[in-house]
């Protein structure tokens, strides 16, 4: 069971690292928790994820591709399955930050490879800066983040 204080605790996160970000996409935000933390912070959030039962949020009922338009300064994912990696080539496309909180692999890694592997991925695509940060928290708590 993940950690039910994971979408306060990395919101908080995301607003101290990214404080000129105001304009979020949530990919593969389920029912909008992490949404509803970071308007709470005074960001424009807006969720894409496939769930018909959530919560009132700003929410682009679709799985997120590489070709959605960009019309944001932060694209995240929070135990974002399928969608981790996307999320790095997302920002690295459209020069804009990200942070991402793995939890399962895309290609059969276990955790740790995965996490060392999008850092990696990261440092190749030219960011400003790239970092690591583990939210205390329990289960998957490992943030890999970039910045433009
Ligand atoms: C483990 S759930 C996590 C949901 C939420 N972020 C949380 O922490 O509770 C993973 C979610 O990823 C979504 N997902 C996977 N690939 C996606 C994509 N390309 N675009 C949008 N959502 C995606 C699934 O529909 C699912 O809701």
């Amino acid at each position: 069971m993940a950690d039910k204080r994971r979408f306060e605790l990395f919101a908080r996160f995301l607003a101290e690292k990214f404080p000129e970000a105001r304009r979020v996409y949530d990919v593969a935000g389920g029912m909008g928790r992490l949404n509803e933390e970071l308007t709470r912070l005074g960001r424009e959030v807006t969720t894409f994820d496939v769930r018909h039962k959530r919560l009132p949020v700003r929410y682009a009922e679709r799985y997120f591709t590489l070709d959605e338009p960009c019309e944001a300064d932060l694209v995240v994912g929070l135990h974002s399955d399928g969608a981790t990696q996307l999320c790095i080539e997302y920002a690295a496309k459209h020069g804009i930050g990200f942070a991402v909180v793995p939890c399962c692999s895309e290609n059969g890694m276990s955790y740790n490879p995965w996490w060392k592997h999008l850092l990696k991925l990261a440092g190749e695509r030219g960011f400003a800066a790239v970092g690591e940060h583990v939210l205390p928290m329990d289960g998957r708590a490992r943030v890999v983040w970039g910045s433009r």
